[in-house]
């Protein structure tokens, strides 16, 4: 692999023995995956921080880094950990998982993270079109690339972690041009008008992500009208595909800029109502349950939306739990979401939290991707639209 000379230079340890460390790893791993060389990154975005997921394994590896003098090279963020920092107390949060995500973060900090602790570094980081990246989380990923177009492989916590140690990641797989285009169309064009009627995106990135697979599809006959709905069904499609970009019709920037033909020689799958009925179906639940929103996490708008929607219906009559990320909300925002019968937490999500402690076993959610995680982590789990789950929560059936 071609190496600059200031690469080089980090490879043979002039700075410092962890960069070193993470250039090993960055090339090897390019060198797996036929890189020709490494680019430089913009920042980086590492998941799997929770002390839930990762344990003292994952803690003594951050902190054995953190120890060694590691530095991050670019602007690098966080996803979510176990608790709300400033809320643990309502979680039941055990002492063991409490001081271990401290010192999660703490490594983090020193390391030069800033301590955000959400999964939509895209409402927030600087990114544009063209942008070369080293995220891990996948719901991020396939916002970054499929819809501000940005460059970045579905990259795990660690090579993230390392990437941005280095402040490279290797020129392969979504950092290049002709792993962008697509391989198969998958046309929503006979049930389009239903979804966004029905507001089921999770459906449909849900059903997508398991025709899509490992590949890059084109994604047609969806009309979304906001980031909102389309961060939905991304995280959706991630959740049961392996893919790390989705290009949508009227959305992507990689189809307005490109200078192929989307659809030549593409092989077409054309979505059936049956699908998406299937997959409301695999997660039917128990009809009861408390209503977690907010995977990924709500955005400041979908926050305020859900705020004033609550002020006009009324006080919910169930357990109405909203996850957002500390940037998208002060103490005016949590005041007015508790003063309309909403519990707020930030920093973490229903996921890699440890939900069962703090809100029992069988929940609603409008989040495909979360629907699909507390399942396998088997928890009994109902999916609706969000109209239905915030209906639900005010007395309704679900
Ligand atoms: Fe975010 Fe947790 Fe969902 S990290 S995408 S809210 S599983």
């Amino acid at each position: 692999m071609y190496l600059t000379r200031e690469e080089e230079r980090a490879l043979d340890g002039f700075e410092g023995e962890a960069k070193a460390l993470a250039m090993k790893v960055v090339v090897r791993v390019g060198e797996v995956l036929g890189a020709e060389k490494l680019v430089p990154i913009k920042n980086a975005h590492i998941s799997g921080i929770s002390y839930k997921n990762i344990g003292e394994e994952g803690l003594a590896f951050i902190e054995k880094l953190a120890g060694e003098g590691a530095r991050f090279s670019v602007p690098t963020t966080l996803n979510p950990g176990a608790f709300d920092l400033a809320g643990w107390q309502r979680m039941n949060v055990d002492e063991k998982i409490l001081s271990g995500q401290l010192r999660i973060i703490d490594a983090f900090r020193r390391m030069g993270a800033a301590i955000t602790l959400s999964c939509t570094p895209y409402l927030y980081a600087n990114i544009s079109y063209g942008d070369h990246l080293a995220w891990s989380e996948s719901n991020a990923v396939l916002y970054a690339n499929s819809v501000v177009g940005a460059r970045t492989n579905r990259d795990g916590g660690p090579l993230a972690l390392f990437e941005a140690i280095a402040g490279r990641a290797p020129l392969a797989g979504l950092h290049l041009e002709e792993n962008r285009r697509p391989m198969l169309l998958i046309d929503f064009s006979s049930v389009g008008e239903k979804v966004v009627e029905k507001g089921i995106f999770s459906a449909a990135g849900l059903a997508a992500g398991r025709i899509a697979g490992a590949s890059v599809p084109l994604v047609k006959g969806l009309r979304f009208s906001g980031s909102d709905e389309l961060k939905l069904f991304l995280a959706a499609a991630g959740a049961t595909g392996g893919t790390g970009l989705v290009l949508v019709d009227g959305i992507s920037p990689d189809l307005r800029f490109a200078k192929w033909n989307p659809v030549e020689g593409v092989e077409r799958v054309g979505v059936e109502w049956s699908a998406l009925q299937e997959e409301l179906e695999r997660y039917s639940g128990s009809g009861e349950g408390v209503v977690v929103l907010g995977c990924p996490h709500l955005s400041p708008s979908e926050l305020k939306d859900i705020i004033s929607w609550l002020r006009r219906h009324g006080r919910p009559k169930r357990r109405l739990i909203l996850f957002t990320s500390r940037a998208a909300v002060g103490e005016a925002e949590k005041r007015a979401a508790e003063e309309a019968g909403a519990e707020l937490f930030t920093d973490t999500c229903m996921v890699v939290s440890e939900l069962s402690k703090y809100a029992g076993r069988e929940f609603v959610t409008d989040s495909g991707k979360a629907a699909f995680y507390l399942a396998s982590q088997g928890y009994l789990v109902k999916l609706l639209s969000r109209g239905e789950a915030l209906r639900y929560a005010l007395g309704g059936s679900a």
